[in-house]
């Protein structure tokens, strides 16, 4: 296993062997506007987007290759809270070489982070807040208390989107409104349902790593009533046994 670089070859539509860093992100912006909300996962075979409990034995170093490459290309990452409770954040900050390809494409070197938790239920303490290179958002609701609200407000901006739950084209929107128009969403279930119950989505990428999970894990989406929403297939790459596929939204 080459863990500083893995080899991913493109498969489809323009096939291709050890893309590198420059051809695996051209293959991720065709076709991306100024405005776009791409949503990333990785899950088994099965549908399983966990393995004990967490996403990151679903996780190869392709898998991470990529992830790593798609937080260039936003100007914020969004997360829900469950997914921020669970995965261990910590101050999110992009290493040196991105923060430099950032800067010569036109982006803050740093993407934002902003975190969705519809009732303000994040600790004001933690490293995702006091190590953040950037002020993080948080995209709560008005039913949130209003001391969580302003206790979270000493560490980051603190926008009400919705009654009860997020309403995610007002989240959207107030993003845009900070110049943040492309959103890179990291999940979690729950999230990513909402984004498509409410057909707010520009893209999915999906990692299939080579494993039967079997269990009782989530999938990908948590939550959403049940509707089709046709995807279509821009890309699929490939590393040994993951495959790594891009979806676009049908329009
Ligand atoms: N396979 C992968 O790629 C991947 C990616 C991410 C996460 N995961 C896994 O997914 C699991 C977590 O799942 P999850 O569904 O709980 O994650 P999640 O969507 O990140 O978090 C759910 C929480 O986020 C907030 N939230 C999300 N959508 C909301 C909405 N529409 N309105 C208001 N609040 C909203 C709520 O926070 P409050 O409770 O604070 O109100 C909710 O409890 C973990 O096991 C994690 O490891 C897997």
């Amino acid at each position: 296993m080459r863990s500083e670089r893995p080899a991913i070859d493109a498969l489809w539509p323009s096939p291709a062997s050890d893309l590198d860093d420059v051809a695996v992100i051209a293959g991720y912006e065709d076709g991306v506007s100024d405005a776009w909300v791409r949503v990333n996962f990785v899950s088994s075979i099965d549908g399983s987007a966990t393995q004990a409990g967490r996403s990151g034995g679903l996780s190869d170093a392709a898998d991470k290759r990529v992830f790593a490459l798609l937080r260039r290309l936003c100007d914020v990452v969004l997360v829900g809270a469950g997914t921020i409770r669970v995965e261990g954040y910590g101050g999110m900050r992009v290493d040196p070489e991105s923060e430099a390809w950032r800067k010569a494409n036109g982006f803050a070197p740093q993407p934002t982070l902003a975190i969705v938790s519809g009732a303000a239920d994040l600790d004001p303490g933690s490293d995702v807040f006091t190590q953040a290179p950037v002020r993080p958002i948080v995209l709560t609701t008005a039913a949130a208390s209003e001391e969580r609200k302003s206790a979270l407000e000493q560490v980051a901006d603190v926008i009400v989107c919705g009654e009860a739950s997020l309403d995610t084209t007002a989240a959207l929107n107030a993003l845009a409104d900070r110049g943040l128009r492309r959103v890179h969403c990291e999940g979690g279930p729950h999230l990513f349902g909402t984004f498509v119950a409410e057909r707010t989505l520009d893209e999915l990428c999906l990692t299939v790593s080579p494993v039967l999970e079997g269990g009782l894990g989530k999938r990908i989406i948590d939550g959403a009533p049940q509707l089709p929403l046709d995807m279509r297939l821009a890309q699929v790459l490939r590393s040994d046994d993951t495959l790594l596929l891009r979806y676009v939204r049908e329009r």
